[in-house]
């Protein structure tokens, strides 16, 4: 029975049981598109947004990238001169009989294979009627397509209030505080601003896991540059000799697919990538991503086809992970990089009739954007699904590899018996760890090796027994995840010995005597 399960069912089952993500609401139903993070999953989204803001923000020094943290609910203005109250559409249609509501590009392209993004609703109605497209769910004929906005509107103020959207994408607040930080950071082009935070979407079909949510988190960086720098990145050399795998357009219409290797340096000069500041994020998304467990020929950066990218884009390319579903696998699209051009200052400077320009050594021009925009549910999911390890391979439980850097609890702390004074010494080096800033857990309940399998449920890298022998000479018990090795150091080193482990300073042989 349980071998039939599919990795994303497991991984869902050990979520809920072990307080990495819950449905909202869950004692009501659930809320569709809505999910919490539990005690555990919190630290995992926690660590995750922190090692982001390490590496994309925080360390960045020319250009800079400022992070701001902007207001969640919008005025109508923005989002009309933003182009979302207008173009933010999917096309969906509804089953008469059942009452569910669909995706028609999706109902289509399950049902026929054919990828019909960009079709407007009276051709999407066509295909399903040529094709007897029925009900997914109870086979009854479908009505007519219709397009449906995907904001989600609210009115704010008394009385008849005034229209406002809950924002759709972090981005706009970086447009919107453009000027400000500017000059208040006295900043020149090129500079960044970022932001972490929540946006909604009214998805018509959320699906199971944290793919399609209605409430969501991003991590965005919108990086403004002098058009005519664009090739000029000052860190360019840092990563130009990263390989990136790349699914161009002529590779996607081959059959199989074609993804091709190649350095950001040699994409940007045979224009594959429209400029260095784009290819910089991609080789810096190679990096980060493998360092946070996904396997390295599991993502790929697809160019968006021509109806699937605005008209005034520059280069659309959306890095998508694989994720295992039996025979086909599943591809989820989890940041979207897009070289805006100059489109969102000088939309917002048109309708606000503000002067969104910047002087540039004597020259007012309209800053061009490059934008990495990252799903943090998203990119939570994969990593479940992708550091997920099986039962019965190498132990006879389920684990989660999570490197180090990410893992929610860095160390669990075990009396080996519940007596002796072990469990008071125990609980003193728990304190401690947790005083200096480790994610702990202690656990004395049922036999150690029950203990071990626990902290490997939740990805615990390390795990810290005291026994007869510390009672002794002082000295405690590290356990490695991996390699369920063990190595004895003095308790009064194992602050010093966790926090080389945990940042990778040193290899666990090194980190005391074998046991
Ligand atoms: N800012 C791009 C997006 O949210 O998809």
């Amino acid at each position: 029975m349980s071998e039939k399960r599919s990795t994303l069912d497991k991984v869902m089952e050990v979520s809920l049981r072990r307080g990495l993500v819950f449905p909202t609401a869950e004692i009501y139903g659930g809320f569709a598109g809505v999910y919490d993070f539990g005690p555990i999953g919190s630290f995992l989204r926690e660590n995750l947004i922190n090692f982001w803001l390490n590496y994309f923000v925080k360390t960045e020094v020319d250009p800079p990238v400022y992070l701001v943290s902007g207001g969640t609910v919008l005025p109508f203005d923005v989002l009309k001169a933003s182009g979302h109250v207008d173009h933010f559409v999917d096309p969906v249609v509804e089953c008469p009989e059942c009452k569910t509501e669909f995706r028609a590009d999706h109902v289509i392209e399950d049902a026929t294979g054919q990828f019909v993004e960009g079709l407007d609703e009276q051709e999407l109605t066509r295909i399903i009627r040529e094709n007897n497209i029925r009900c997914p769910n109870c086979d009854s004929e479908l009505a007519d397509v219709t397009i449906f906005n995907l904001m989600l509107a609210t009115k704010v103020g008394g009385g008849k209030g005034k229209v406002a959207f809950l924002r759709p994408e972090t981005a706009q607040i970086m447009f919107l505080d453009f000027k400000r930080t500017a000059t208040s950071m006295r900043a020149k082009l090129p500079f960044g601003i970022a932001q972490v935070g929540s946006s909604y979407r009214n998805e018509i079909s959320p699906r199971k896991g944290l793919i399609r949510l209605r409430e969501f988190e991003q991590m965005e960086i919108e990086m403004f540059v002098d058009p005519v720098t664009l090739n000029d990145q000052p860190n360019f050399a840092e990563i130009e000799k990263v390989k990136i795998r790349l699914l161009t357009r002529e590779g996607q219409d081959k059959e199989p697919q074609e993804i091709i290797e190649i350095t950001a340096d040699e994409a940007v000069k045979q224009n594959i990538l429209p400029n260095q500041y784009f290819a910089y994020y991609l080789a810096k998304e190679t990096v980060w991503y493998t360092r946070c467990g996904i396997p390295r020929d599991k993502f790929r950066f697809r160019h968006m086809k021509p109806e699937e990218t605005p008209h005034y884009s520059g280069g659309n390319w959306d890095l998508e992970i694989e994720l295992p579903r039996g025979e086909k696998a599943q591809i989820v699209e989890i940041v979207g990089n897009a070289y805006r051009q100059a489109y969102d200052l000088g939309n917002h400077a048109k309708h606000s009739g503000e002067d969104l320009s910047i002087d540039q050594d004597g020259e007012k021009l309209i800053a061009h954007v490059v934008e990495p925009s990252f799903g943090v549910d998203r990119s939570i999911h994969c990593i479940l699904e992708h550091c997920f390890r099986e039962k019965g391979i190498d132990r006879d439980w389920i684990w989660f590899k999570f490197p180090n850097v990410i893992a929610p609890i860095s160390v669990e702390i075990f009396p080996l018996m519940r007596k002796d004074g072990m469990p008071e010494t125990a609980k003193q080096i728990y304190t401690t760890l947790k005083k200096a800033g480790f994610n702990a857990i202690y656990d004395q309940a049922g036999s150690i090796g029950r203990r071990y399998a626990r902290a490997d449920e939740i990805g615990c890298p390390y795990c810290c027994t005291i026994d007869y022998t510390t009672l002794d000479d002082n000295t405690v018990t590290i356990r490695d995840r991996d390699t369920m090795k063990q190595v004895r150091v003095p308790t009064i080193e194992l602050i010093d010995v966790l926090r080389q482990l945990l940042e990778e300073k040193i290899e666990f042989e090194e980190a005391g005597q074998p046991v």
